[in-house]
């Protein structure tokens, strides 16, 4: 029997520029013939990416709440029918978000709570977490700068400081004593960022 795969979240504010150094480490781990599964969140699933569109459309009056509960039935549908049983094949899943951001946006910047957040995490998604989370960070100044390029915003990609800095804020506090993180200067250039990417990647599943 194949041994279980792990499970690697990526994290961050907005435009940190994690889903590229995400595909490159795709075509990184094609080559070494690493079996693996690049998914994301919300998404990652043919009914979550239908729920990723009803939460990311500004037009959509939902409120926090509601929000949360969307969130968290997408995941535990992304978790069964895609991260669970390609870690049973032994596959590396790496996604683009995950719990983390919940914690954050939903449950710290929005209000809901955070320890309300681990327990409804606990309650509803058996506690699955990631073997690892890397969390990007970078100024909210850089950010605010980045996002004036961006051409095609979501909801939280708001040209807003303080939102930012508290988005910042929360992944500090939660990340904070816990050694499931590693922590990334996102201010740092491309192929440097990878390159530590991949040499901690080679630790995990080594
Ligand atoms: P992204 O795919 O560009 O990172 O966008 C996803 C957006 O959804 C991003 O603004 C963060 C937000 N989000 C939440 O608010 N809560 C969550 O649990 C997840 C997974 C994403």
């Amino acid at each position: 029997m194949n041994k279980i795969g792990k499970f690697i979240s990526f994290e961050g504010p907005e435009a940190v520029g994690k889903s590229s150094q995400i595909r490159s480490l795709g075509i990184y781990l094609k080559k070494l013939k690493i079996p693996y599964l690049l998914t994301r969140e919300p998404g990652g699933t043919i009914v979550s990416e239908k729920i990723r569109k009803i939460i990311l459309d500004n037009k959509n009056d939902i409120s926090n709440n509601e929000e949360l509960l969307l969130l968290m039935s997408s995941r535990l549908n992304h978790i069964n029918n895609v991260i669970k049983p390609a870690m049973n094949k032994g596959k590396l899943v790496i996604s683009d978000r995950f719990c983390d951001s919940t914690f954050v946006y939903q449950c710290y910047v929005n209000g809901y709570g955070i320890s309300k957040g681990l327990k409804l995490h606990k309650d509803l998604l058996d506690n699955f977490l990631p073997n690892k989370t890397f969390l990007f960070l970078i100024s909210p100044e850089e950010i605010i700068k980045r996002l004036k390029k961006r051409k095609k915003n979501n909801k939280y990609d708001k040209i807003n400081l303080s939102f930012h800095k508290k988005i910042i804020l929360g992944y500090k506090k939660i990340s904070k004593s816990d050694n499931r993180f590693i922590l990334i200067n996102a201010n740092k250039n491309f192929n440097y960022i990878q390159k530590i990417l991949r040499s901690e990647i080679y630790k995990i599943i080594n």
